[in-house]
């Protein structure tokens, strides 16, 4: 029998290419997503690419009644991969309380669930932002966690503190938390992609948004910090590799391989780039020129920080394979993708 893995936040960004990643491994799919940040035509790139529709379930995870009623529903879940939460770090800023409850309080219903529908497996979207400013890069998993700069940094430490205490506390169940460098590009059929809503705040869709014309130019936050160049490094990973590290990580859950009950991995591809080796790869990537200009450092930004994707790459078995050229290309397919879907509709 097909193994049955629940999605939250399946319509979004890195939850639509992981759930392509799981249909192609021939696993059954239930999303959960109250489009909230994505919209439901995802599926339709999904379907487009896979050959099957994943089940899908408009539900707030807010709303713990209406989330036991998808555990109703599909009786047969195997593992759940939740990526269901506000990402923006800036808004968190603005509306913490936003941020504690949405993030928080569908952790803890999905915990609840797993409790009460006998669910054994869970694979969690963690962050590089749990590590603020490391001490030393490349960053291992071991690297000491420092306070949060920012409501949104604090949901994801206290979500891994939840879930050890939840764990402490159940037996027969097992989580792998995946913290995720800073992914980027869009799939290679460039059917479905990041859907930034407003002004990007992340690098790669303002640099593509910038090459489209959407925005005049792009602002480099900073060219003198202590780093070759004076701008700011980042570990980039490709979203379709990022994707791949869920199945994995599913497969080892399901097939008990675990170490622990709960796991902590890097997902990077272990070498940083700076921001103006990001710039000079996406034109070369894709012989657009980029308009540019150096402003001052954006407030909350650390100076480096990439993976030490040694222990991933061991017991994973898993490996960040596309570069970054290829990973800009996808990125700017993916931005025309869109303009002229717009364009036409
Ligand atoms: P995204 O916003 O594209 O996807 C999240 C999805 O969750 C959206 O479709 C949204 O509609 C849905 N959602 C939010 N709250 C919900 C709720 N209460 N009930 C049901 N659905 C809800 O974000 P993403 O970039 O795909 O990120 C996925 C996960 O990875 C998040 O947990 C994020 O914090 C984490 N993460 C992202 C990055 C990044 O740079 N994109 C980096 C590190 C970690
Ligand atoms: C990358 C680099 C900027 C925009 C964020 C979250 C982090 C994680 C990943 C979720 C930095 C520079 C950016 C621009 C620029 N998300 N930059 N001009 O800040 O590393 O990480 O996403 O967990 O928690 O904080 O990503 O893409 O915003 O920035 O110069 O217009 O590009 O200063 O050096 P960041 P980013």
């Amino acid at each position: 029998m097909k193994p049955v893995i629940l999605v939250t936040g399946g319509t979004g960004y890195i939850g639509s290419h992981t759930v392509v990643e799981l249909l192609e491994e021939k696993m059954e799919v239930v999303i959960i997503d109250n489009l909230s940040n994505s919209e439901r035509e995802v599926l339709d790139g999904i379907a487009g690419i896979t050959g099957t529709r994943p089940h899908f379930e408009e539900v707030d995870l807010r709303d713990r009644k209406a989330t036991y009623g998808v555990f109703e529903k599909y009786p047969r879940i195997d593992a759940i991969i939740h990526f269901a939460a506000f990402k923006a770090v800036g808004e968190s800023v603005e509306k913490p309380l936003d941020y504690y409850e949405n993030n928080l309080l569908s952790l803890i219903h999905l915990l609840e669930a797993m409790h009460k529908y006998r669910v054994g497996h869970m694979v969690f979207s963690s962050s590089c932002t749990v590590y603020g400013e490391p001490d030393s890069v490349p960053v291992t998993e071991d690297a000491p966690i420092k306070k949060a700069n920012s409501p949104y940094g604090n949901t994801k430490q206290i979500s891994e503190e939840i879930m050890q205490d939840w764990l402490n506390a159940s037996r027969d169940k097992s989580i792998i938390a995946l913290r995720y460098f800073n992914p980027i590009g869009a799939h290679p059929s460039a059917l479905i992609g990041e859907l930034p809503t407003g002004i990007p705040n992340n690098l790669v869709p303002f640099i593509t948004q910038t090459a489209a014309g959407i925005r005049d130019c792009l602002n480099v936050f900073g060219d003198d910090y202590n780093t070759p160049d004076g701008s700011a490094i980042r570990d980039y990973i490709n979203v379709v590799d990022l994707a791949r590290a869920h199945v994995v990580a599913i497969r080892r859950l399901l097939e008990g391989n675990q170490k622990a009950a709960f796991e902590v991995f890097n997902l990077g591809t272990g070498k940083g780039l700076s921001v103006f080796e990001v710039i000079a790869a996406f034109e070369k990537a894709t012989g657009q020129k980029l308009n540019y200009r150096i402003v001052d450092r954006r407030e909350g930004d650390v100076e480096q920080v990439y993976a030490d994707t040694r222990y991933a790459n061991q017991e994973l078995g898993w490996k960040a394979e596309k570069g970054i050229e290829e990973t800009l290309r996808s990125a700017w397919e993916w931005e025309k993708q869109i303009r002229s879907k717009k364009a036409t509709s």
